[in-house]
């Protein structure tokens, strides 16, 4: 009886104390959100209407650009060859690419006049465009192939095989060998349109699930090419990567949908690798892995505005894996929303590697439930993809005048920002602008008190960290208590780091909090 009554009361006085946290709504979680709403279902409504906006905005403006195009027609500016015209079937059934490539064809054939600005080879909408894996490398024209259509990749097993790989290349660019759409020494192409390119990846990742190292096709690669631009299409289920940019100068990505389940396998959104001057504009991108990496050999690289969702957010890197040189420089991150992603933006570098990270910005970014807003990790080494031991090593590929400014919203690790920098070769950042909130159990609770991360929470995890050389240095990260804290990163080490490849394992070495709970 006497037990009852105990366990009765503790029931009652667990359920007063949960509807007292509930009501004491700090000052800082009244400004954030509207009654009612766990931040994760208001997160996910508005993502869910923006997205719609979004799509609205990217088909209005494909359209707007085809209605010029017909009056560019009538005036002598464009040609239109449409695909139907060269025998395409258009069924999903048969193959289209021998169709495709008459089209292309006659578009080089089109005489040349003083008017005339560009040539369309038109895959027009509501029809479903099978091919096998096609190369195009348009010479000596302004040329533009307009996907207004489906266009669908074989499957799996009609795909033809990787291309062998050559031992002189990197893992990295062997894998980009494999392509769908392959876009090879181009220059002035441009792809456009409202349709889709869609992947059939499911089958694929299933292989990949279990044999990562079977290869698989990337559906667009730009490769040795200048002056591309790919806009309003949409990209989805990628066996692989979506977009991959090699070896290219100015190529121009614009209000591009890249839409493939988080849990598919190495589904990058946007790659790019050994390029330069590239823009990516306002696109949608949700995808299984990095939503953009910019890898070695690129530089002048610029992402702006659009949302990334799921997957891991911004990469850079990794750089310097096996003990190779690598150097990435002149990136600039800004306007971007992340919507649940693992990272928003990161710089990971593998101990041993030569080169450098230099000048890279992130401005105006805006997180929601991501797990570790900004990571910069030059011990990165992870369980998948060890070389030997990760070993720690005296070189490293140093990183430079790295400038976070303006990042808000809140996440959901405990930990605002990790930068882990190597003994042997501090990295220099400045830091400003912080407004961040840690929150747990975002599901469940609106975000109040309680629902904060408790006591060490919201951090700012500093190793090898030296303060940059720009004039704005303050950080305000809110704590629980809504306080904030003034550049944390000033005097070098307030935390002491650990490997990420160890937090997995369940290892982690103590750490002191920058602000008490
Ligand atoms: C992207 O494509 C997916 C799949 O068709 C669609 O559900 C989503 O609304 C699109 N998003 C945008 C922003 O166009
Ligand atoms: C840093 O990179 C930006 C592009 O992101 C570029 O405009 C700027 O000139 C670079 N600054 C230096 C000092 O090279
Ligand atoms: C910051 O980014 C948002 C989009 O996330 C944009 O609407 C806003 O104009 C940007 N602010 C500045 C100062 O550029
Ligand atoms: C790396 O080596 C240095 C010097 O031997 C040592 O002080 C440091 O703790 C090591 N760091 C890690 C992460 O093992
Ligand atoms: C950062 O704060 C400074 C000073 O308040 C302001 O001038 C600057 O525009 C802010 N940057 C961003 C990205 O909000």
């Amino acid at each position: 009886m006497l037990k009852i009554i105990v366990m009765v009361l503790a029931v009652l006085t667990t359920i007063g104390w949960l509807v007292v946290q509930m009501r004491t709504q700090s000052s800082l979680a009244s400004r954030l959100t509207p009654q009612g709403l766990s931040l994760v279902e208001l997160a996910m409504s508005t993502y869910e209407s923006r997205s719609l906006v979004e799509m609205k905005v990217r088909q209005k403006e494909s359209r707007k650009e085809y209605e010029k195009l017909l009056r560019n027609v009538e005036k002598g500016k464009a040609v239109i060859i449409s695909v139907m015209d060269h025998g395409a079937r258009g069924d999903g059934i048969a193959d289209d690419r021998p169709a495709l490539e008459r089209a292309i064809a006659a578009a080089q054939e089109v005489p040349a006049t003083d008017r005339l600005k560009v040539v369309v080879v038109h895959l027009p909408e509501s029809f479903t465009f099978l091919l096998s894996p096609v190369v195009l490398s348009p010479t000596a024209r302004n040329l533009e192939l307009r996907i207004d259509g489906t266009v669908l990749t074989p499957t799996m097993e009609s795909f033809p095989p990787a291309p062998r790989a050559s031992r002189k290349m990197t893992p990295e660019l062997q894998r980009m060998q494999y392509a769908f759409i392959e876009v090879a020494n181009a220059d002035k192409l441009k792809i456009s349109g409202f349709g889709s390119v869609e992947g059939r990846g499911a089958e694929w990742w299933r292989i990949r699930k279990r044999e990562p190292m079977r290869r698989a096709p990337s559906l667009l690669l730009i490769r040795d090419s200048k002056d591309v631009a790919v806009s309003h299409v949409e990209l989805r289920n990628s066996p692989f990567y979506h977009v991959v940019i090699l070896r290219s100068k100015k190529v121009r990505l614009k209000r591009l949908n890249v839409s493939t389940p988080s849990n598919s396998v190495n589904t990058d959104g946007i790659d790019i690798l050994a390029s330069s001057d590239v823009r990516v504009k306002d696109c949608w991108i949700a995808t299984g892995d990095d939503n953009v990496a910019v890898k070695e050999r690129s530089e002048y690289v610029e992402v702006v505005g659009g949302t990334f969702y799921k997957g891991h957010g911004l990469s850079i890197g990794s750089l310097g894996e096996r003990g190779t040189e690598a150097s990435v420089s002149h990136v600039h991150l800004a306007d971007v929303t992340f919507v649940k992603s693992v990272q928003a933006a990161r710089i990971k570098t593998w101990q041993g590697g030569r080169g450098h990270a230099n000048n890279i910005t992130f401005k105006n970014l805006t997180v929601q439930g991501v797990g570790i807003p900004i990571v910069i990790d030059q011990f990165y080494c992870p369980v998948s993809q060890h070389p030997a031991d990760c070993t720690n090593s005296s070189k490293a590929v140093a990183i430079s005048d790295v400038t976070i400014d303006g990042l808000s919203g809140w996440h959901t690790s405990g930990v605002a920002a990790m930068l882990h920098c190597s003994e042997a070769i501090p990295c220099s950042v400045n830091l400003a602008n912080l407004s961040l909130v840690a929150v747990r159990l975002a599901s469940l609770f609106p975000i109040t008190s309680s629902s904060q991360a408790p006591g060490c929470s919201n951090i700012v995890r500093c190793f090898n960290v030296v303060p940059g050389n720009r004039p704005h240095r303050t950080l305000s990260v809110l704590s629980p208590g809504g306080g904030s804290i003034i550049a944390p990163c000033s005097n070098g080490n307030e935390m002491h780091g650990f490997r990420l490849d160890r937090t997995r394992k369940g290892k982690r070495p103590p750490f002191t909090c920058v602000h008490p709970p």
